[in-house]
Order: structure tokens, then C-alpha cells, then sequence
């Protein structure tokens, strides 16, 4: 068919998609040139891991046993249930062993696949070396604080996070919760 064969309406709306299309791939292109000219990451990596030899073995239990079906670690993985890059910096090594072999005792609200005829139910039947060597692996995955992935918010005071709380949070809040940032300077183990 020749383009001159084209009703109006078509030829308007084939060229809205030609310009996207042709928008798209220039984007594509200038920000693959953008990047390959930086000396440093496009963003900076806020989780890290340094693996003991049995943080290493679960690693690949992780990778074998099912997990990364649901789970993402490490840039593998889906994003089916959490993300657990960082998770070693908002949990303990105790809580994460606990929570493996006993979810539904252990998870602060109701589980949705770990637990008994979920479908993770099959992660509490494991050998118990297994889940400790993956609790070891994730109690491992370190996020820096203030990065989406960490439990605690930047150590600098923010004015604007500091007015708005002012504005907004009920009173009863205050004598309830905590502030989550006084905890920010306590070590890993004293945190509640
Ligand atoms: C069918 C999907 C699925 C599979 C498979 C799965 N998980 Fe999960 N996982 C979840 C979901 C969803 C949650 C959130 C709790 C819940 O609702 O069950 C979770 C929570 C967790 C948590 C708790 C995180 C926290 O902050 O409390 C850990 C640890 C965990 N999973 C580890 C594993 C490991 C290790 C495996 C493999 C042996 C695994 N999971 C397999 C879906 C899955």
C-alpha cells in the first residue's frame, strides 16, 4: 500500500507513532553516549556484600533452592516477592534463621507465600544447615544507610523531613513511636 493510499486520520496517527518511535531510539542513544562517557557509575551501588565462604555457599543455595524465583539479590532474580538486597542491615542473623524455618511465628504481619500450604511453604522443610548458610549469605547484604534499601534514613537532619513531621504527625505519635533516626548513630545490635 502507498502511503498516498493513506486516510488522513492514518497518516496522523502512523506519524505520531513514527515521531515516539524515532523520539525512543534518540533518547536511547544519547543516553548510551551520556553513560559511556561518565568515569563513574550512573547511580552509585548502595548495596554491598562481602561474602564469608559460607555466605558464598548460600549464595548458591539461594540461587538453587528456589528463592530467586520470587526474590531479588544481587541484580538476580525477580521482583515477585521482596527484595532482599540490604536485608542484613534491617535484620539479624537470628531473625533471619528464625524466619526461615518459622515465617508465620516470625513476620510482623501476616506472610503471603512463606508458611504452612503457601506456596513457599517448602522453604521451612530445608535442612537446617542450608537455611543457615542462606540466612548467613543474606545477613550479609549490607545497604548504606539513607539508600532505598536500608532500614534507616541518612544520619544528617533534614529540615524539610523535620517540618513536615512537625506539621502533620499527630501528637499521639510522638508519645507512641520513635524516631527512627535518633537509632541511626546506636550499633547494629543495640537497634530494637
Ligand atoms: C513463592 C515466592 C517465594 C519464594 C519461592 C521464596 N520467598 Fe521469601 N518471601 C516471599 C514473600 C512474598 C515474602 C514476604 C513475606 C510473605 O508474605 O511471605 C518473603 C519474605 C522473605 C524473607 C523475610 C524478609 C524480611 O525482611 O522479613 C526472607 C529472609 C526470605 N523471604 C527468604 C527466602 C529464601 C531464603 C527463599 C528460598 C529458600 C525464599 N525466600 C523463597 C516470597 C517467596
Amino acid at each position: 500500500m502507498k502511503i498516498s493510499q493513506l486516510k488522513l486520520g492514518e497518516k496522523i496517527l502512523f506519524g505520531i507513532v513514527a515521531l515516539l518511535l524515532v523520539f525512543a531510539v534518540l533518547s536511547f542513544v544519547m543516553l548510551e553516549i551520556y553513560r559511556s562517557r561518565l568515569n563513574h557509575p550512573m547511580y552509585p551501588a548502595t548495596t554491598t556484600f562481602d561474602f564469608t565462604p559460607i555466605g558464598k555457599h548460600g549464595s548458591e543455595l539461594f540461587r538453587d533452592r528456589g528463592c530467586t524465583d520470587c526474590h531479588r539479590a544481587l541484580r538476580n532474580g525477580t521482583n515477585h516477592g521482596v527484595t532482599l538486597d540490604g536485608v542484613g542491615s534491617k535484620r539479624s542473623l537470628n531473625y533471619l534463621i528464625n524466619f526461615l524455618k518459622r515465617p508465620e511465628a516470625t513476620y510482623e504481619t501476616k506472610t503471603v507465600d512463606h508458611g504452612l500450604n503457601k506456596e513457599a511453604a517448602y522453604v521451612a522443610g530445608l535442612p537446617d544447615t542450608e537455611l543457615h548458610d542462606m540466612a548467613v549469605f543474606l545477613s550479609e547484604l549490607k545497604a548504606t544507610q539513607g539508600s532505598p534499601d536500608a532500614e534507616l534514613p541518612m544520619p544528617e537532619r533534614s529540615g524539610f523531613v523535620d517540618e513536615m513531621v512537625k506539621i502533620w504527625a499527630p501528637d499521639t505519635w510522638k508519645a507512641e513511636r520513635h524516631d527512627l533516626r535518633q537509632d541511626a548513630m546506636k550499633p547494629n545490635n543495640e537497634r530494637p
